[in-house]
Order: C-alpha cells, then structure tokens, then sequence
C-alpha cells in the first residue's frame, strides 16, 4: 500500500510506534543526546520537518536530495544530504552551519530566525530523514495539496526525478517512455527545471525581463536545445544578411532600434514584450500572414500605424529616406513583396 500524503504516513507512524515502540526505541539514532520517549521524539521530528519544509526545501530539496532550480544557479550548490555519510558532518558542525551559516555562499545563517531549539530540531530532522534513513520526507503532489491522480502522469516521473536523463538517446527509450518525456518538457519542466541531463549544454542564464536596449549591448545566450528554455531570447537574434546594400543596412538600423522592441529583433512578434501585446505585432516572416502584403500597404501602415492597435503611426517619427530603408529591409530580411525593385 502506498501511502501519498505525510498526515497519513504520521498517522501510520503513530500506530506503529504505540505497537512496536520496542523496537523504535532499540534503533540508534543519530537525533538522541539523551534517552527519550519515542512519542517526544516523533513529536521533535515533526517540528523539524515543519520547519525544513519552510525554510531550506526550495534549496536543499523536499527529500533533502538538492534537485532543486536553486541548485542550477547557486555555486557552491546546495549540500545533498542523501549523499553525506552519518559521521561527517557532526551535529554539532550542522548546527553551526545552520546557525552561523557558510560565509560566501547561499547558505546564510539562521541565528536571527531560528532560536537554538529550532535550529537543532532542524539538524536533527536533516539527519535522520535524509542521512541516517534515506526517506522521502513530504511528497508534493498529493491530493490534498492540489494534485488529484497524479498517477495518471507517472509516464513523466522518471524525467522528474532524474532517473531517466532527458537527452538520453530516444533510441534506447520504450515509446511509453518517450511520451513521458514530451509531457515533462510540455508541462512540468516549468517547475522541474531540467532533472537530469548528460551534457548541460549551454548554461540557461537568466536575462532581465527589461534587458538592455539601444546603446548597450548584450549578447544572448545560446537557446537551450534541450528545454528550449528562454524561448522568448531566440526571437531576439536579428537575421544574417548576405550582403546589404546600404539601404538595407539602413533599414536594418531603424528596425532592430524602432521596430524589434514589439516585433522582435527575427520580425516574429513572439518576443517577451511581443507575446504580451494584444493584438499581437504582426509576424512579419510567416508567409500566410503577410500573403496580400503590398508595397503600398506596407507603406501605409508604418507612416499612419493601424487604428486599435499598439502598431505607432511613424510618419511624424521617421523621414520618407527612412521608411524606404525599412521597406528595403523588411523586403529582403523578412518577407518578399511582390513587385518591389531593389535600388
Ligand atoms: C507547480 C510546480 C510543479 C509542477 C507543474 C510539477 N511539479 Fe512535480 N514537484 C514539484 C515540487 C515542488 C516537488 C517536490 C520537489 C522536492 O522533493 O524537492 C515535486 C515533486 C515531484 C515528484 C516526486 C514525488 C512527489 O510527489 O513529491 C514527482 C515524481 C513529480 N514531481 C512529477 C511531476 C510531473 C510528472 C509533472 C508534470 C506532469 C510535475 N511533477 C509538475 C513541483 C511541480
Ligand atoms: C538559499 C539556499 C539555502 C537555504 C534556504 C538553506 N541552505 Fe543549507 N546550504 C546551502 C548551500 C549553498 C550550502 C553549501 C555551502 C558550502 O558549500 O559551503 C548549504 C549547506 C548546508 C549545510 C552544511 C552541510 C555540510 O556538509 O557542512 C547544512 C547543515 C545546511 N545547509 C542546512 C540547512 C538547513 C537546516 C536549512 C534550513 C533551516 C538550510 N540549510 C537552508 C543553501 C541553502
Ligand atoms: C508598440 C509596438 C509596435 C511597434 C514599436 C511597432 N509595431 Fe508594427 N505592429 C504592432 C502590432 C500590435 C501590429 C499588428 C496589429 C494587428 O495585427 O492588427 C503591427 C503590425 C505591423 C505591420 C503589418 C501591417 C499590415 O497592414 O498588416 C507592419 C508592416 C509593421 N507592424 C511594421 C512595423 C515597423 C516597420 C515598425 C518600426 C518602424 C513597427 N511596426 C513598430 C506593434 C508595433
């Protein structure tokens, strides 16, 4: 029987330590200074798990494990404590961590918000859930925090847990296991990060949402080929023209500085501020959408904008030289028109 929720598997403790308290109170553990009931003892674990799964989980992990985002951003990570040994560190060493903290890292110290008692329910929960006895602390998706028949998902849980690599070669995964890894990549690697993967590839960095413009310059990170992770910096990277005129290159100019900020640098208005705009900026590139786009009509809509939309009118911003350098552009970078001579 398994048993989803940690109210149900305290329950079951109590009934099973009221039965076979003998035993509990025969097995060592690494909590106990002194002799104590194993009720109180229950009770002290509780409040340590209490409080770790308020203050350290979303950096050391709900199972202590440290497969958690934090881990991919914080140099030093997060200690796994499922991989230290019972004998080092001591307790009185992870007191001192958790008191003082680890001075140039994540790990700061809890002097200010935890009173001495906490910090060493804290130690002693840390200990021997995760170092002494390897469990599982709380599962997250259970019913009662929101997750009916979670089950029903179970084809994703080894690419949420890491046990299966998400770049393991499709070849070797049964076809159940490959719709298991579209569903993590579509639905839970927004929470999940990447689990597990062989090569990390380029590193996910995260940009501002008001990332620099104009005269700064910013180089963007590569995409990243397995999550695809930042999707919306991929449309930030301007086309590479094979030889320009200087017209295009002018238009080139005047379009990645007036026009990128909604359409995107790539002209397809599924950048970050693109995707937030309604309607959304036209996708200048795709060939359906720009199928009776005329000369004239291109030319109308950027000198007078188009009504109840954020499309601005340019005719008062821009020279006639100027909306000719975009016109350029937009002909050779994003789309044909139909008729249209080069100078
Ligand atoms: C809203 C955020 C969120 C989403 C979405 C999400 N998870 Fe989780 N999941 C978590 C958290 C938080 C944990 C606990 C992590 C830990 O142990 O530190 C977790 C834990 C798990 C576990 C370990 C067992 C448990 O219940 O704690 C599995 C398996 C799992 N998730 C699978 C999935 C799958 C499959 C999906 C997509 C169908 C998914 N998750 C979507 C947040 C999420
Ligand atoms: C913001 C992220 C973060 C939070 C929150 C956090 N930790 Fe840590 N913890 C770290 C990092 C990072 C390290 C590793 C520091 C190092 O390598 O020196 C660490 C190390 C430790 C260590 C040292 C283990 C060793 O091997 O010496 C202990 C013990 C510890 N944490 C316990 C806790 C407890 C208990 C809590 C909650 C009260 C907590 N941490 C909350 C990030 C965090
Ligand atoms: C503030 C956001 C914004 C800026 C800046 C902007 N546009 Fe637009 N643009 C839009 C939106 C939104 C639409 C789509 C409206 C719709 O779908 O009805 C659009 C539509 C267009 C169209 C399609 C017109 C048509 O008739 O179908 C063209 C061409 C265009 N923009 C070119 C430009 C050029 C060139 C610039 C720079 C000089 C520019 N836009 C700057 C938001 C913007």
């Amino acid at each position: 029987m398994f048993l989803y929720n940690a109210k149900g598997t305290t329950y079951l403790s109590i009934v099973l330590l009221i039965l076979v308290s003998g035993i509990f109170n025969s097995q060592s553990t690494l909590a106990a200074n002194s002799p104590k009931s194993s009720d109180s003892r229950s009770q002290a674990h509780e409040l340590g798990r209490k409080i770790y799964n308020f203050r350290c989980y979303y950096c050391h992990g709900y199972s202590g494990d440290a497969r958690t985002l934090s881990s991919h951003f914080l140099t030093p990570p997060p200690r796994d404590f499922t991989r230290l040994q019972a004998d080092t560190p001591s307790r009185e060493n992870m007191i001192a961590s958790v008191r003082d903290g680890h001075p140039d890292t994540a790990m700061a110290g809890f002097e200010n918000i935890l009173n001495i008692r906490e910090i060493a329910l804290v130690v002693d929960f840390v200990r021997n859930e995760f170092i002494l006895h390897k469990n599982e602390n709380t599962r997250y998706h259970t019913a009662e925090n929101g997750w009916p028949n979670h089950e029903r998902y179970r084809a994703a849980f080894a690419f949420a847990t890491g046990k299966i690599a998400l770049d393991e070669r499709p070849e070797t995964l049964s076809a159940e296991q490959i719709k298991g890894r579209q569903l993590f990549l579509d639905t839970c690697i927004t929470c999940h990060d990447r689990a597990n993967v062989h090569d990390e590839g380029p590193a996910w960095e995260a940009s501002a949402v008001s990332f620099p413009r104009n005269n700064t310059s910013f180089s963007y990170p590569q995409v990243d080929d397995i999550s695809e992770a930042s999707v919306y910096a991929r449309h930030e990277i301007a086309p590479v023209l094979t030889s320009p005129n200087e017209m295009e290159k002018r238009g080139e100019q005047l379009f990645q500085d007036n026009c990128a900020f909604c359409h995107g640098a790539d002209g397809t208005g599924k950048n970050w501020i693109g995707s937030f705009l309604e309607p959304r900026p036209r996708d200048l590139t795709d060939p359906e959408i720009m199928k009776g786009m005329t000369l004239q009509r291109l030319r109308r809509a950027i000198e007078d904008g188009l009504i109840d939309t954020s499309m601005p009118a340019w005719r008062d911003v821009l020279k006639k030289k100027e909306i000719d350098a975009l016109i350029a552009y937009i002909h050779t970078a994003f789309h044909p028109l139909p008729g249209y001579e080069k100078e």
